[in-house]
């Protein structure tokens, strides 16, 4: 399942740590020196090892993520978000998508949200993110600092390929219509426009891409804004196949609990995420005891 490094590929992104250490701000790093990190990587990195782990990510034929250890290469926080940044660049292009915020996202717990959402203590949904932008997200990397220590907050990955494979021509015909409406977020930057509707599966490029999202379901069921009018004549149908999808994701999921220092990199248009509750009792650790994972966007 751990994704193991060549002695060779490890010892380039120690270089080109100790090379761009002094270069980038860990903590905001700037698109402008992607060309130098990638003419560097180009240069010294097994080119190789390097299609392998792309493929693994983004190809039909690969697992669709990959999952790193960086403990033993990296001995403080803000050269593991250096490093990070070397990685994510040999996997695809890091990508913005809020004006003048840092590349990097915190995943933090807080005990005052609701428990499914992003920040919450229960259980995350299954979902893709910003699934309502024509060009949202191909990949998601999240890089673990702390852990649960109440051993809780697995991250939750299921290949919808797989899943969606199980159901049959009909079902699979209607999640291939346009008939779905969603949330859209706002000020969001270079995932290009906002989607009216959308279909759940998707032809692009000849390969089948997923904008699916768990939390649609009790949606569909309470008769929310989830469906448009064609949609609305299939509602009952799209319940029972919404449920059907759930009951089979469940055997197809993975728990990963991540270390800190490890990183998974994920295909976020094939493999649906999420997160299982955190341990209870949230409420007796400090913030800076709490599981806290570093999100980010490639494209
Ligand atoms: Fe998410």
């Amino acid at each position: 399942m751990q994704t193991i490094l060549s002695n060779e590929f490890k010892f380039q992104l120690i270089n080109s740590l100790n090379i761009f250490r002094n270069i980038i701000d860990p903590y905001n790093p700037k698109e402008e020196i992607i060309p130098t990190i990638k003419e560097n990587i180009q240069a010294n990195f097994p080119a190789e090892e390097i299609e392998k782990l792309k493929s693994n990510v983004v190809n039909e034929d690969g697992s669709g993520y990959v999952f790193i250890d960086l403990k033993e290469l990296c001995s403080n926080y803000e050269e593991l978000l250096i490093m990070n940044f070397i990685l994510l660049n040999i996997i695809g292009k890091p990508l913005w998508h809020k004006e003048n915020n840092p590349i990097w996202f915190n995943l933090k717990v807080k005990t005052d949200v609701n428990p499914i959402r992003t920040h919450g203590v229960g259980k995350n949904p299954l979902h893709m993110d910003f699934l309502t932008f024509e060009s949202y997200p191909k990949v998601i990397s999240f890089l673990s600092v702390r852990r649960d220590p109440l051993m809780g907050g697995g991250s939750l990955l299921c290949d919808m390929k797989k899943v969606f494979s199980k159901l049959n021509k009909r079902e699979n015909a209607l999640l291939k219509s346009k008939l779905f409406k969603y949330w859209i977020d706002k000020d969001i930057v270079n995932l290009g426009k906002a989607l009216e509707n959308f279909s759940i599966i998707e032809n692009k490029d000849g390969n089948e891409v997923y904008r699916y999202t768990e939390k649609m379901l009790p949606h569909l069921e309470d008769g929310r804004d989830v469906l448009n009018e064609e949609g609305l004549i299939h509602k009952e149908e799209l319940i029972n196949i919404f449920n059907k999808i759930k009951k089979i994701s469940e055997k197809y999921t993975l728990e990963i609990l991540l270390e800190p220092y490890q990183t998974l990199i994920f295909n976020q248009q094939r493999i649906a995420h999420g997160r299982s509750p955190l341990g209870e009792n949230q409420n007796n650790l400090n913030e800076d005891q709490m599981r806290l994972i570093v999100q980010t966007y490639l494209n």
